[in-house]
């Protein structure tokens, strides 16, 4: 079947659905049914959430749970996850109990600068290029005084504007590097517009800069756009105590479990195979955050993996020590996010998850998503290196099986009282459900 169709955005909702169904399920209309049965019966919420994006066909449910009692510099949050991977939440809710009785976590804004950059050619002489962007540059910044002008009331604005000679890497290649301040907003839309009007006005000024043959006045902006890479908008979250301090159920012999926690650091700071896990784990507690309070986890997860490999070399963000009897353990990540613009007013379940979060500014929420990274990266590595990671996935996995079967209450305490003893598998599971179903 050929299942391309031209003008698809041009139909309604309705017909969408009806070609959708049509095309790729044997029952249409089963199909059609599930579609509308994840639709919201409040048409107005509905059809915010259709205009978030274009073809919207129907809602997409992820889980939102909360993981509360994080301890952090002195306050007490819950914090709201959205994710579909189980035991994240639970883990992160038992680490964040387990350091709140043993100080908390600390977090720390250390820079929240964001970049921008203008990507352009121009072919000609570079010093006679460097003395023309130093006698515009202040028609750079007063050229954007229109869109600068609210962010500077709150704060926030352009912090500089460099030339940069990259043509040692590709022949007749410029930038215009720009960096920012964008207070409570992730500020995509601030950064790209500034950008572009550096553009514009690169080009104007070019065009009328009289020491410029016709070739370099001819300046080729190839493009204009904020990075996503920003090694200078730094949260550091931070939890240390007494290594005797550290003991608990799973942690007997806390010297032996401080030395083997490290040790699991230690090997994801130089092993890349083991430093991508090691770090997956820690943007389980990241981007569920990011994506409860709306903001872009690909964005972050883009900036984030570029700044675990500045080095050259992918390795681990977190990092753990022990010091005169001292225990402690760390990461410094990039964070550019928002606690305003964005989905953040519009979406009524992100606005809830800040409200949950007591409003917070950015900053403020970049040390909660740094700290729940944190904490989800101790849970990961202190199953690891204690009963192993399976015993708790397997249990909420379990349930998700039992789900799957529609188990009855009887079936669901039979099973439980046979995997007290017994190793959790799939296979053992729908066996066990078929042998009972007998
Ligand atoms: C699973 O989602 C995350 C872990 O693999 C992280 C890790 O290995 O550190 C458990």
């Amino acid at each position: 079947m050929n299942n391309a169709i031209s003008g698809f955005s041009k139909l309604s909702k309705e017909d969408k659905i009806n070609w959708i169904a049509n095309q790729y399920f044997a029952n249409p209309s089963e199909a059609e049914e599930t579609i509308k049965q994840y639709w919201n019966n409040n048409t107005q919420l509905q059809q915010l959430h259709d205009e978030f994006i274009e073809n919207t066909i129907t809602n997409f449910y992820l889980p939102m749970g909360i993981a509360p009692n994080f301890l952090i510099n002195g306050n007490y949050y819950s914090v709201p996850m959205v994710i579909e991977e189980s035991s994240v939440v639970a883990a992160a809710a038992k680490s964040a109990k387990y350091w709140s009785t043993r100080g908390g976590f600390k977090a720390k804004v250390i820079n929240s600068e964001k970049i921008g950059q203008v990507h352009f050619i121009y072919i000609g002489e570079t010093a006679k290029l460097e003395s023309f962007f130093n006698k515009t540059k202040a028609t750079f910044l007063s050229a954007t005084e229109s869109i600068t002008k609210n962010m500077q009331k709150r704060g926030g604005g352009i912090l500089d504007i460099e030339l940069r000679n990259k043509t040692n890497e590709l022949e007749n290649y410029f930038q215009l590097h720009a960096t920012f301040e964008t207070k409570d907003s992730m500020g995509a839309n601030f950064i790209n517009s500034c950008l572009e009007q550096f553009a514009k006005t690169l080009k104007e000024e070019a065009q009328n800069y009289p020491d410029f043959s016709e070739e370099e006045k001819n300046i080729r902006v190839v493009m204009s756009i904020l990075s996503n890479y920003v090694p200078n908008c730094i949260v550091r979250a931070e939890v240390s105590c007494k290594i005797e301090e550290l003991a608990e159920n799973k942690i007997e012999t806390p010297q032996e479990f401080a030395e083997k926690f490290v040790q699991a650091v230690n090997i994801a700071e130089i092993e890349p195979f083991r430093a991508v896990t090691h770090n997956k784990g820690i943007m389980n507690g990241v981007d569920a955050v990011v994506l409860a309070t709306g903001n872009d986890f690909r964005a972050v997860e883009a900036g984030v993996h570029a700044y675990a490999s500045r080095n050259g070399k992918y390795s681990s963000l977190s990092h753990a020590k022990i010091e005169n009897g001292i225990f402690t353990f760390w990461m410094e990540i990039p964070l550019a996010l928002g606690t305003v613009g964005g989905l953040t007013s519009l979406h009524p379940l992100v606005k809830m998850a800040l409200q949950i979060l007591k409003n917070p500014s950015a900053h403020e929420l970049m040390q909660i998503v740094a700290v729940t990274g944190l904490a989800q990266n101790f849970a990961a590595l202190r199953s690891l290196t204690t009963t192993g990671i399976q015993e708790g996935h397997m249990k909420m996995h379990l349930n998700n099986i039992l789900n799957q079967f529609q188990a009855t209450k009887d079936e669901r305490v039979a099973i439980a009282k046979h995997f007290e003893k017994n190793t959790v598998s799939h296979a053992s599971v729908v066996e066990l459900i078929e042998n009972l179903r007998k």
